[in-house]
């Protein structure tokens, strides 16, 4: 069984499940909050949301939002905003802290080069380290008055602009948040912002603002005007499938397993992680899809599988970005060798992940190589009892909580309590459906 520890840098304990059984409803897709709050923020009306994640990122955009003068109430499972509307955000008296919130920082950094006031975004250890240079640079092309500290990272100023412009912008990182934010502070012009990209990335902002995106010499292009500015509806936010990704992978890894997980997020630009699991010989049945807000969603079935390591093409790399962590358990109790190349990116996450996941491999007793921009590694997990550390981020603890549900003598993770990041009940689901030996 799973007790839990003591609050700060928690060491929590998994035993090896003997089998995965049951239904569960996860709370909804990060991304997909983080904007559903900014666009009922911008309206002049109303807005309800409906299942919105209960992660701690998500409430710093709650709070931020709160400090720019927005009134939010919450309910049960219903979030109600009252729009402030166009360019009617107050300045707020302190500076906003994004926390560990690589979004809230980015897609609020568009909204706000757009406001009549100064604002200053900060955020915690981590996030003071993440790139901006490739937020700030768009956003001064657009005239924005932005600046970050002299290593183009947080603290972020924002003073108000003369005058801000359309641009044509082509993303030279594949990154939705760089993406929305540009889309956002477009959204306060006439003319038409165009974002082009040669790889897709999670087009959340795209589906909920019902923005033109055309496609055209294999490039996607996204447009925003004033006349995509939002105005109030109902949201319904589905389950996030990357909290879903960690039990999708338990379960197929356990033995007589087979588990429904309803109502997730099943957005094409985020399923790659299905389809790469799929890929390897994982069972997973889409048993029903909907829409909302042209958001895709339905319940899938999971089911114990043999897996094999397979080729990861390039191209989907942006598309199960955030998955990684958990693809990389699965490789890990595959058949064959497992080789990701073209995930630099992963260096500048909630923390390093290439240097994250490599380290808790050798904790498992993998001989591990390092690329600049990807790792590889074969062989059997160790038999004996693992202790891996989270390195404070939600995804590489629940990773390895799984990994340590999978392992013959269990494991512990060190820094457990990250999880909180996105996805708080982590370890209530994961007692619904799991039974342990
Ligand atoms: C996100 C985009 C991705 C992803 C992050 C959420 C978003 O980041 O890793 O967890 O909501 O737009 P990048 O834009 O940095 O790739």
């Amino acid at each position: 069984m799973i007790g839990s520890g003591s609050k700060s840098k928690m060491v929590q304990k998994f035993t090896k499940i003997k089998s995965i059984q049951g239904e569960i409803s996860l709370p909804g897709d990060k991304s997909i909050s983080h904007r559903a709050l900014i666009f009922s923020a911008m309206t002049a009306g109303e807005s309800v949301i409906e299942n919105i994640s209960d992660g701690i990122d998500v409430r710093s955009t709650i709070n931020c939002l709160r400090q720019l003068g927005v009134n939010i109430s919450e309910e049960n499972n219903l979030i109600k905003v009252q729009g402030v509307g166009y360019k009617g955000f107050k300045q707020p008296a302190t500076q906003l802290d994004c926390g560990n919130s690589g979004t809230t920082a980015r897609l609020l950094s568009g909204l706000l080069i757009a406001q009549n006031f100064g604002s200053k975004l900060v955020g915690d250890e981590s996030l003071t380290k993440r790139p901006m240079k490739r937020l700030t640079d768009p956003l001064k092309l657009m005239g924005g008055k932005i600046f970050s500290a002299a290593n183009h990272t947080l603290p972020i100023i924002i003073k108000p602009a003369n005058e801000l412009k359309a641009i044509n912008y082509e993303l030279n990182v594949p990154s939705a948040q760089i993406k929305s934010a540009i889309l956002i502070t477009g959204l306060h012009y006439e003319v038409e912002t165009s974002i082009i990209e040669s790889v897709i990335t999670r087009d959340h902002t795209e589906r909920l603002l019902d923005l033109e995106v055309i496609k055209e010499n294999e490039k996607i292009i996204s447009k925003s005007s004033i006349k995509n500015y939002p105005s109030s509806k109902k949201y319904f936010v589905p389950g996030d499938i990357s909290s879903a990704s960690f039990f999708i992978v338990a379960a197929l890894l356990s033995n007589n397993s087979e588990i429904k997980i309803k109502n997730v997020s099943l957005n094409p630009t985020r399923t790659a992680i299905i389809e790469q699991l799929r890929k390897m010989g994982a069972h997973i049945e889409i048993i029903s899809n909907k829409f909302s807000n042209k958001e895709e969603y339905g319940d899938i079935l999971v089911r114990s599988s043999k897996l094999q390591n397979v080729h990861i093409d390039q191209k989907i790399i942006p598309s199960l970005i955030d998955e990684i962590p958990i693809l990389t358990v699965a490789g890990a109790f595959a058949e064959g060798k497992f080789e990701i190349r073209n995930c630099k990116e992963l260096r500048v996450k909630e923390s390093e992940r290439i240097k994250s996941i490599c380290y808790n491999l050798r904790i498992a007793g993998f001989d591990v190589v390092e690329y600049e921009d990807g790792f590889s590694f074969e062989g059997r997990p160790s038999s004996k009892e693992l202790v891996f550390d989270s390195f404070g981020d939600h995804r590489i603890s629940m990773s390895f909580s799984v990994f340590s549900m999978l392992s013959e003598k269990g494991g512990v993770v060190k820094g457990f309590e990250s999880v909180n990041i996105s996805n708080p009940g982590f370890l209530t689901q994961i007692n619904s459906i799991c039974k342990f030996s």
